[in-house]
């Protein structure tokens, strides 16, 4: 029995922010790197693959973190950042995917990463694959609809845990698994052609994603003993459009379409409910004679998750997800981002709530945030949009808490600008600090505090307890 139910944040609670490394990186065929899915999406991981387009590609040089990290460590260092989620590029390592030695350039730069994140007191949380996997493997193997993948995954990960096992402890497998079902290149690696059967190769994907990740969970726990493994989902949350019992259900209904990641990462079987989506659908999985063995005995040890908004479900509507959850019908009570995004706080508190009370493993958020326009007046930006949405937040976390829930920690997501993932754009902006560049791609690339900077900072610094 847990018995954190005193007020307030746990000592130790893991503050800080997350960034991906195609969204922030930059010097995308610097050191050996390959090319990845995501450096072929110009407009972001809701679109195709677009090898040979002339399009501005902003992923290209990002925000040149590969090149800046030591000054941007810093200014996380002075908000007091405990921890920094970031993803280490599979291609930098392996820049193919397929070759049996690793490339020293690109394990060499993550080593001087981390040095410098540990040098500061920050602990890095790392992500294998977020979003992007390697462009070669995708063309010549079909991505992860085959079992190779499984292989080559392996390779990879047993590289990263022997190089960074007095460095990282804390791991989470694929980034927002789930949405494989609305961005399939982005979050499982493969394309899916105008003939084919979309749930059956989406289902025989995911099979493989999760036999790779408890491969993951078991090298990891076997070479870095006192390292956790997490799972990483998008779990913005559902509402029922009405109390039509119709609404309520099938809401319900897709919100078990996401959850069914968790329930096998997590719980280590695939749920009975989904033996009739497969038998409905004529879906015929290839599941080897170990696989569900593995799936059982290496269950993740926490499940990461982002949080931006809830979505709204209309019975019998089609719905369609963006990065931040799904799109649905317009709920009257919440107010809109520019991008479309409903902001929604007590959601979180409910959120939280329902996980926990599914799986009893710490919960870990490690991505929300703010995207929107910010505007430079007499040369500052006065973000307290930011700071409200980031308080409201973090209010119904502290709720949540007093609720029973065990969280482990928070990560702002894009605590820097960086290039959004859903658009491609650099105008979408989270950050308590802003980088000077445009949608065009023009900048000097400088770095500068928002308000929201300072606001950050006492939080971390009082633990949750300050939050005007
Ligand atoms: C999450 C992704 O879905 O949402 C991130 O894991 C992404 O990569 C974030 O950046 C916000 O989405 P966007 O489209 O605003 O960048």
């Amino acid at each position: 029995m847990t018995t954190n139910n005193k007020p307030g944040f746990p000592e130790g609670f893991l503050w800080g922010g997350a960034i991906a490394a195609n969204q922030a990186e930059g010097a995308y065929l610097e050191d050996g790197k390959g090319l990845s899915t995501a450096d072929v999406m110009p407009d972001g991981v809701m679109r195709e693959i677009k090898e040979e387009s002339n399009e501005m590609n902003l992923y290209h040089k990002a925000i040149d973190f590969y090149h800046h990290y030591e000054e941007d460590i810093a200014l996380f260092a002075e908000m007091g950042f405990k921890t920094f989620r970031t993803s280490i590029a599979w291609t930098r390592i392996f820049p193919y995917g397929d070759e049996l030695e690793p490339n020293e350039k690109g394990l060499q730069f993550y080593d001087d990463l981390f040095d410098e994140l540990i040098k500061h007191g920050i602990e890095p949380v790392v992500t294998l694959s977020h979003y992007e996997t390697p462009l070669h493997l995708v063309k010549s193997y079909g991505g992860w609809k085959s079992r190779k993948l499984i292989d080559f995954f392996t390779r990879y990960v047993e590289v990263v845990f022997h190089r960074y096992k007095d460095k990282v402890k804390y791991w989470m497998g694929f980034n927002e698994i789930n949405n494989i079902h609305n961005i399939p290149t982005a979050a499982g690696g493969i394309t899916i052609k105008e003939n084919e059967d979309r749930l059956q190769a989406i289902f025989q994907a995911s099979h493989h994603l999760f036999v790779a990740s408890a491969v993951a969970t078991k090298r990891c726990h076997e070479i870095i003993p006192d390292a956790k493994m997490g799972a990483m989902l998008s779990l913005s949350g559902i509402y029922p459009n009405t109390c039509h019992p119709d609404d309520v259900f099938e809401a319900y209904e897709l919100r078990r379409r996401s959850l069914f990641f968790s329930d096998v990462l997590l719980r280590g079987y695939y749920p009975n409910y989904v033996q009739r989506i497969w038998r409905e659908n004529n879906i015929k999985l290839d599941i080897e004679q170990n696989d569900l063995a593995l799936l059982e005995k290496y269950t993740a040890d926490y499940l990461g998750f982002s949080y931006y908004r809830t979505t709204t479900y209309k019975a019998g509507t089609t719905t369609f997800g963006n990065t931040g959850g799904l799109v649905g019908t317009d709920n009257p009570y919440l107010e809109t981002t520019p991008w479309g995004w409903q902001i929604d706080s007590k959601g979180l508190r409910y959120v939280l709530n329902e996980l926990y009370d599914r799986y009893q493993k710490p919960l870990f958020i490690v991505e929300n945030g703010l995207g929107t326009n910010d505007k430079l007046e007499n040369g500052e930006i006065n973000d307290d949009y930011r700071i409200n949405y980031v308080r409201d937040h973090i209010k119904e976390m502290k709720e949540a808490i007093i609720d029973g829930v065990d969280l482990m920690g928070y990560t702002y997501w894009g605590p820097i600008d960086i290039v959004s993932a859903g658009t491609g754009e650099m105008k979408k902006r989270y950050g308590f600090i802003h980088v000077d560049r445009d949608n065009d791609g023009n900048g000097t690339l400088e770095r500068k505090k928002k308000k929201s900077f300072n606001w950050y900072k006492k939080v971390i610094s009082s633990n949750g307890k300050d939050l005007e």
